[in-house]
């Protein structure tokens, strides 16, 4: 905060109203006072801001801050995922998972319409965390999970499904590493970030896919690797966001690997993120109940696609 930095080159900032700074929120990116036309450091990145700090600076007559022109996205990023609700902890598991479950999808909306920064992360964790948390508390909350019946919302609402479904099945799996899970929590909710840059409406195409446009959606996993390749995280959502479409046959993409080299952990989420698709409304298919759906499983993928031991671990959590 002490820290000086100045610089005279005005082209190079914007204005930052200090109304839009959210109590208790950390900015991650840095800012800046003007003084006699000289642009001094006031807050650097990761700086936590309190109410009392907030009310001081209002008081001091800094109403506008200042931000490298180059920072204006992170800005955006940064109140969108401020504003976000937060989950109330006095709710039971299935209530919470639900709140949960919503916080989840405008999560992924931002993720989606914005740049990948620092709070996205930091924001993707502390879901992660709160999902952790309530299925610890009690598995069979994830029969609370929603079935949307439109599909406009599907990719919002997809990646929180599978991270619960995920964690659910790692529970069963005797899966006891809190880290661990959450781990498997926050591959779940970034597995197809890849998918940002796959236009919505081939991802929502009803008909068969061409080559070309097939070639764009397989794309995903290798390009959500690449998005997150900037940030903290562990090797376990890496892996999860970049092989969750491989199969233990070695006949998935996008590197063909079996199931002698893919990770559990990684597999666990191919069944969830398959789970979730069947018993969701899609263009291109009816929605399968639960029953359908792993039923449908069973008899065509568990051969030679899916991890038997999650399997039946996702029944479990499902028949609880
Ligand atoms: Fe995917
Ligand atoms: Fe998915």
């Amino acid at each position: 905060m002490n820290e000086s930095n100045s610089a005279n080159i005005s082209s190079n900032f914007d204005f930052f109203s200090v109304d839009r700074l959210i109590d208790n929120s950390v900015t991650d990116f840095d800012l800046f006072i003007n003084l006699r036309d000289h642009f001094i450091l006031y807050s650097g990145s990761g700086y936590r801001w309190s109410r009392e700090e907030l009310t001081h600076l209002f008081h001091a007559g800094h109403t506008s801050l200042y931000v490298r022109k180059q920072d204006v996205s992170k800005t955006m990023m940064y109140e969108a995922i401020a504003k976000l609700p937060t989950v109330r902890q006095d709710l039971s598991p299935s209530e919470r998972i639900r709140a949960i479950e919503d916080l989840g999808a405008k999560f992924t909306q931002c993720l989606f319409e914005g740049e990948i920064t620092e709070a996205c992360t930091d924001k993707a964790k502390l879901i992660a965390q709160e999902l952790t948390d309530c299925i610890l508390e009690d598995r069979s909350c994830v029969l609370n999970l929603g079935d949307l019946a439109g599909h406009d919302f599907y990719t919002f609402y997809h990646s929180i499904r599978v991270s619960a479904y995920s964690v659910a099945v790692a529970v069963s799996l005797g899966l006891s590493d809190v880290q661990l899970l959450r781990e498997i929590a926050l591959g779940g909710v970034l597995h197809d970030v890849g998918k940002r840059d796959v236009p919505v409406a081939l991802l929502n195409k009803s008909g068969p896919l061409s080559e070309p446009e097939w070639s764009i959606v397989r794309s995903h996993p290798k390009v959500g690797h690449a998005n997150i390749a900037q940030s903290i995280l562990s090797h376990v959502p890496r892996e999860i966001v970049l092989h969750h479409h491989e199969r233990r046959s070695g006949l998935g993409y996008p590197d063909g690997l079996d199931h002698r080299s893919l990770l559990t952990e990684v597999q666990i989420v191919t069944l969830a993120d398959i789970f979730d698709a069947l018993t969701s409304a899609r263009s291109y298919q009816k929605r399968r109940t639960r029953f359908e759906a792993l039923d449908f499983i069973k008899h065509k993928l568990l051969k030679d696609d899916i991890c038997p031991n999650a399997f039946r671990a996702l029944v479990s959590c499902l028949t609880a």
